[in-house]
C-alpha cells in the first residue's frame, strides 16, 4: 500500500466512524424520534455527489411537536428554575463538549459542506465552541437599570431583561455549526428555549450536537432539532403562532418570506442575509498582506461566506500588480475533496448551486468580462468551481451587482478615495466592507463612510463574539453577537412603583 492510499483508507475509516455517530432522527423533548410522516431524505457529500446517509424529514407536524416541547420547557421545569450560574455553567459545558468531540464534528462538517478537514479542525469547530464559552457569561448579565420617573410624588422606576420565549433558529449550509452556535449560545444564555432547523443540505453536525445535549445536562425540550426542507419545516417555524422569535440566516429572498410569514403572531424577526462586500486596496497598502488577504477574502469556504469580499476595488496605479497577484493566489489553490490532506478549497454545496454559479460566470462573459484566473466548473463528480477573478467589468453587470456565493471576485479600478467609497456603497446590500491601507486618514474615512454593518481594516471576514454583526439594507435586520446578543434574545420590561 502506498502512503497516499493508506491515508485514503484511514480517512475513509474515520469518516465512516464519524457518520456512525450521527443520529438520523429528529430530536424532540430530549428524545430521538422519526418524522411523523415517516419520511427521510438523503444527505450528499458535495465532493463526490454521493449520498452519505438518510435523515428524518420533519415538516409542520413535527415543528408543532417541537414547539410544544419548547413551550413546556420554557414555562415550567428545571430550565426556568435554574440559577444563572448553573445556566452559565451548562452553556460553557456545551462549548467543552464541542471541543472534546472536535475530530468527529470536523469530519462531519467537512463531509457535509465539502470544506477541507483542516479548515473544520482549526476554524469552524473551535470557532463554534468559542461562542458557547463567550456567551456562557451572558447568562449572568441579564441586567437592567433603575430610573427616576419625572412625575409628581415619589416613584421608583426600573428596567429588567427577560427571555423572549421560544426561539426558532433557521440555519444555512455554509458554516452550519458556527451559525448554530451563533444562535443557540446567546438564546440559551438569555433563558430561552429553541427549535433549531439546520439546512437540508447540512444537518449532520446539528444532529450530532443534539446527541450530546443530555450529557451536558440540558433539560428535555430546551433545544429541539427538526431536520427538513425550507418550504415545509422552515416555513412552519416562520409562521408558527407558538414561536416568539425567529432568527434566520440565509438568502435575502427567503428572509423576505420569513418576514411575511411572521406577521401572523408578529413574532420578532432577525435576519442575517446576503452581501456583495467591497474590498478596497489603496495605493499605500502593504501588498504582501493585501494580495493574499484579498484572495482569502473571497476564496475561503469556496466563496460561500455572506461577508465575502466579492467586489475588489484596486487603485489604478497598482491594479495590474494586485490583479495578477490575486490570480496567482487563485491558481495556487488546490481544489478537491474535503478529506484529501493536500486540498485547500472544496466544492460548492450542491449541483444546483454549482449550476447557479456557472450561470453567473456565463452572464459575466456575455457582458464582456474576462477571467484573469479560473472561469469555469470542473467536469468532476463533485461540484467544483475554479477560483475565479473577473476583470473588464462594469458596475451595471449582474456579476457585479448580485451575490454569487461562489469563488468569484470582480475587480474594478479607482483613482480617488471619494470615488471608491461611492463605488463601494453602490449596492443594495450592506453586510461588510474592507480596506487595505497604511494611511490612518483613509482607514478612518472608510470606517465612517462605508455603508456596511462591519468594516475590516487590513483584514477581512473577521467575526468575534465581542463584535456586533449584521447588515444594512438588503443584508438584514438586527445585530448578533456583542451588545447585539442580549438585544436579540431578551425583552426589556419596565416597572414603575408609586411610593406615596
Ligand atoms: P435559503 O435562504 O433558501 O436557505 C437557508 C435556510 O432557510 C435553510 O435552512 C432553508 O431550509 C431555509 N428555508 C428555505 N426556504 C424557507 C422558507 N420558505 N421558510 C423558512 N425557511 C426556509 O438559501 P439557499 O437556497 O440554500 O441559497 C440561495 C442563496 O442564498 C445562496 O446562493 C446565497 O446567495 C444565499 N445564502 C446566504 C447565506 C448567508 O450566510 N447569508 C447562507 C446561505 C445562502
Ligand atoms: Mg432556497
Amino acid at each position: 500500500m502506498t502512503v497516499a492510499s493508506a491515508q485514503r483508507s484511514q480517512s475513509a475509516e474515520s469518516a465512516q466512524s464519524a457518520l456512525d455517530r450521527v443520529p438520523r432522527q429528529l430530536y424532540i423533548d430530549g428524545r430521538f424520534v422519526d418524522a411523523q410522516s415517516g419520511k427521510t431524505f438523503g444527505v450528499v457529500d458535495p465532493g463526490t455527489g454521493r449520498e452519505l446517509l438518510q435523515v428524518a424529514e420533519g415538516d409542520a407536524a413535527d415543528v408543532d411537536r417541537a414547539v410544544l416541547a419548547s413551550r413546556r420547557a420554557f414555562e415550567s421545569g428545571p430550565w426556568r428554575d435554574m440559577t444563572t450560574i448553573e445556566r452559565s455553567r451548562l452553556i460553557w459545558r456545551l462549548g467543552d463538549l464541542i471541543e472534546e468531540n472536535l475530530d468527529t464534528f470536523a469530519i462531519l462538517e467537512s463531509l457535509d459542506v465539502g470544506k477541507p478537514l483542516q479548515v473544520s479542525l482549526t476554524g469552524d469547530i473551535p470557532f463554534a465552541a468559542k461562542w458557547f464559552h463567550h456567551m456562557a457569561g451572558l447568562a449572568t448579565r441579564m441586567e437592567g437599570t433603575t430610573v427616576t420617573p419625572s412625575l409628581p410624588g415619589r416613584w421608583q422606576g426600573m428596567s429588567l431583561r427577560q427571555p423572549v420565549g421560544v426561539v426558532g433558529a433557521i440555519v444555512p449550509w455554509n458554516t452550519p455549526l458556527i451559525i448554530t452556535a451563533w444562535k443557540l449560545a446567546p438564546a440559551l444564555a438569555c433563558g430561552n428555549t429553541v427549535v433549531l432547523k439546520p439546512a437540508e443540505e447540512t444537518p449532520l453536525t446539528a444532529l450530532f450536537f443534539a446527541s450530546l445535549l443530555e450529557q451536558a445536562g440540558l433539560p428535555d425540550g430546551v433545544v429541539n432539532v427538526v431536520t427538513g426542507f425550507g418550504h415545509t419545516a422552515g416555513a412552519a417555524i416562520a409562521a408558527h403562532g407558538g414561536i416568539d422569535k425567529v432568527s434566520f440566516t440565509g438568502s435575502t429572498e427567503i428572509g423576505k418570506e420569513i418576514v411575511k410569514a411572521a406577521t401572523g403572531n408578529l413574532k420578532r424577526v432577525s435576519l442575517e442575509l446576503g452581501g456583495k462586500s467591497a474590498n478596497i486596496v489603496m495605493p499605500d497598502a502593504d501588498l504582501e498582506l493585501a494580495i493574499p488577504g484579498a484572495a482569502t477574502a473571497v476564496f475561503a469556504n469556496s466563496g460561500q461566506i455572506c461577508t465575502a469580499g466579492t467586489r475588489l476595488f484596486v487603485h489604478s496605479s497598482i491594479f495590474d500588480e494586485v490583479v495578477s497577484g490575486v490570480a496567482e493566489q487563485a491558481r495556487a489553490i488546490n481544489v478537491g475533496h474535503s478529506l484529501d490532506p493536500d486540498v485547500t478549497m472544496g466544492p460548492v454545496i450542491s449541483e444546483r448551486h454549482r449550476d447557479r454559479v456557472v450561470s453567473y460566470l456565463e452572464s459575466g462573459f456575455e457582458d464582456g468580462a474576462e477571467a484573469a484566473a479560473g472561469g469555469s466548473a470542473r467536469p468532476d463528480d463533485g461540484y467544483f468551481i475554479e477560483p475565479t477573478i473577473l476583470t473588464n467589468v462594469r458596475p451595471t453587470m449582474k456579476v457585479v451587482r448580485e451575490e454569487i456565493f461562489g469563488p468569484v471576485v470582480v475587480a474594478q479600478r479607482f483613482d480617488t478615495l471619494a470615488e471608491v467609497i461611492a463605488m463601494a456603497n453602490d449596492t443594495e446590500y450592506g453586510l461588510a466592507a474592507g480596506v487595505w491601507t497604511t494611511n490612518l486618514h483613509s482607514a478612518h474615512r472608510c470606517i465612517q463612510e462605508l455603508r456596511a454593518g462591519s468594516v475590516y481594516v487590513n483584514t477581512f471576514n473577521v467575526a468575534d463574539p465581542s463584535l456586533p454583526f449584521g447588515g444594512i439594507g438588503q443584508s438584514g435586520w438586527g445585530r448578533e453577537h456583542g451588545e447585539g446578543a442580549l438585544e436579540q434574545y431578551s425583552e426589556t420590561k419596565s416597572a414603575v412603583m408609586y411610593l406615596g
